[in-house]
């Protein structure tokens, strides 16, 4: 017998990489005072078609959908935003200090046409902050995702974001996209033709060259913003701008969920085939109040775990994480090499002690092997540190953890 197909399992040498990208993210949002939340694998069906939206593919064709046995319609969980709301009404968070901030890691489940980097059931890593829908929101979780991206050993990401503004605009630019699609009807394959009316802005996405074509001229939403709309977007990337991160705006970003309101983004890595899109997510002020809440503005995003996996191969996350190795050059100093390790841990770092006496040469070997960073080496008069990564080895004052933390936290 074999997996279900778009499934796979995750065998021991593999689950230290999800392991590694838990610890690392869960570090980073927590540090910035996310909570960690977990929602149950499936909910009410109609948690679904009300937040993600009816037309989309996700709702119409992908979620996995069963009876419980007692006539409720059920749904394993394609994404993670709408539990998270159902969960801030159903607990009254919004009696909480706002903005509320939490992220998840867990697994999630779509009936898509398994490849490279799409599974049935893959796992997310998100973050998603309520309450409040300052612009510096908004940045605080693209910068979050930046960092946790560069973390994970991601490297070379494009970002792009976007402005989709108000329902009520957008509406209008429906109305508007759908006659311009209408006029070209016949240029447009069948998929997006018969979608003129659900769903028009998904013509974005097709990638038939024709309706590519067709797509270049048609009209953006970016010309159908209001002044609030337009003013809170450029502070959004005034901030991005103000801490370094680089992007282009993409006035023609549609993301597949119906739920955003004003900012999206979206992180994609040319590391990745066809599926490239690594992270993405937006603002969503209207979904709280949709799922029967009280009026509650949100933004959020969620990364593919596979996805961090495929885009950073090679990529050893434990030596980004620093760690070091203390191998004691003779038996007398083992203690110091077991107290600088233990020294280590409890600030932060990643740290082991070669316990099993190898030599030196060997317990190198087993460090790089191991996919450590750093190794201290404790000698009777001096202790070094050598850098793995290019070789170079530093004398050190005293055997102490302070001055490896001078040193490994300046990286
Ligand atoms: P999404 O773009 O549908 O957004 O999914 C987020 C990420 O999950 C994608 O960028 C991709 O890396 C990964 N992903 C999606 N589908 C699959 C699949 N079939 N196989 C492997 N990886 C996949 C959301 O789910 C929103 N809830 C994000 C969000 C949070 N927006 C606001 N807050």
């Amino acid at each position: 017998m074999q997996a279900p197909r778009g499934t796979f399992d995750v065998l021991p040498e593999a689950e230290s990489r999800y392991a590694a990208i838990e610890r690392i993210c869960g570090g980073i949002l927590g540090r910035a005072g996310y909570g960690r939340i977990e929602t149950p694998a499936f909910e009410s069906t109609d948690l679904f078609t009300r937040g993600v939206g009816e037309a989309t593919d996700i709702v119409s064709k992908e979620m996995y959908t069963f009876d419980d046995g007692g006539g409720r319609s059920m749904t394993l969980r394609p994404e993670g935003t709408a539990p998270i709301c159902r969960a801030y009404s159903e607990h009254g968070m919004h009696r909480l200090q706002q903005p509320v901030r939490l992220w998840y890691m867990g697994s999630f489940f779509r009936h898509e046409n398994p490849q490279a980097g799409r599974f049935r059931q893959f796992n997310q890593i998100g973050a998603e902050a309520l309450g409040s829908d300052q612009p510096a929101l908004d940045a605080e979780l693209i910068v979050l995702l930046a960092e946790v991206l560069e973390a994970v050993g991601v490297r070379g990401c494009e970002l792009r974001v976007g402005s989709l503004g108000s329902p009520e605009r957008r509406a209008e630019y429906r109305v508007e996209l759908a006659g311009y699609l209408r006029e070209n009807a016949g240029r447009l394959t069948e998929d997006v033709r018969n979608r003129i009316d659900s769903n028009p802005l998904r013509a974005f996405d097709s990638s038939d060259p024709e309706t590519r074509k067709v797509m270049e001229a048609a009209p953006r939403l970016a010309d159908f913003l209001d002044a609030a709309d337009a003013a809170h977007f450029s502070e959004v990337t005034a901030l991005l701008d103000a801490v370094g991160i680089r992007y282009t705006v993409d006035t023609a970003l549609v993301r597949g969920l119906d739920y955003y309101t004003r900012t999206v983004f979206e992180f994609t890595s040319p590391a990745l085939g066809a599926q490239s899109g690594v992270g993405g997510g937006g603002r969503y002020d209207r979904l709280v109040e949709m799922l029967g809440g009280p009026q509650t503005a949100g933004i959020g995003w969620a990364a593919g775990v596979e996805r961090i996996i495929l885009a950073s191969e090679g990529i050893d996350v434990e030596a980004q994480n620093q760690a070091v190795l203390t191998v004691p050059l003779t038996a007398e100093r083992l203690a110091d090499a077991f107290r600088i390790a233990s020294e280590l841990r409890r600030a932060g770092f990643g740290a082991s002690t070669e316990v099993t006496g190898r030599s030196l040469k060997a317990a190198l070997k087993h460090a790089d092997k191991t996919g450590k960073r750093w190794v201290l080496i404790v000698g009777d008069e001096e202790a070094s540190l050598k850098d793995l990564s290019d070789g170079s080895q530093t004398e050190l004052e005293g055997p102490d953890a302070a001055s490896v933390i001078s040193m490994i936290g300046r990286e």
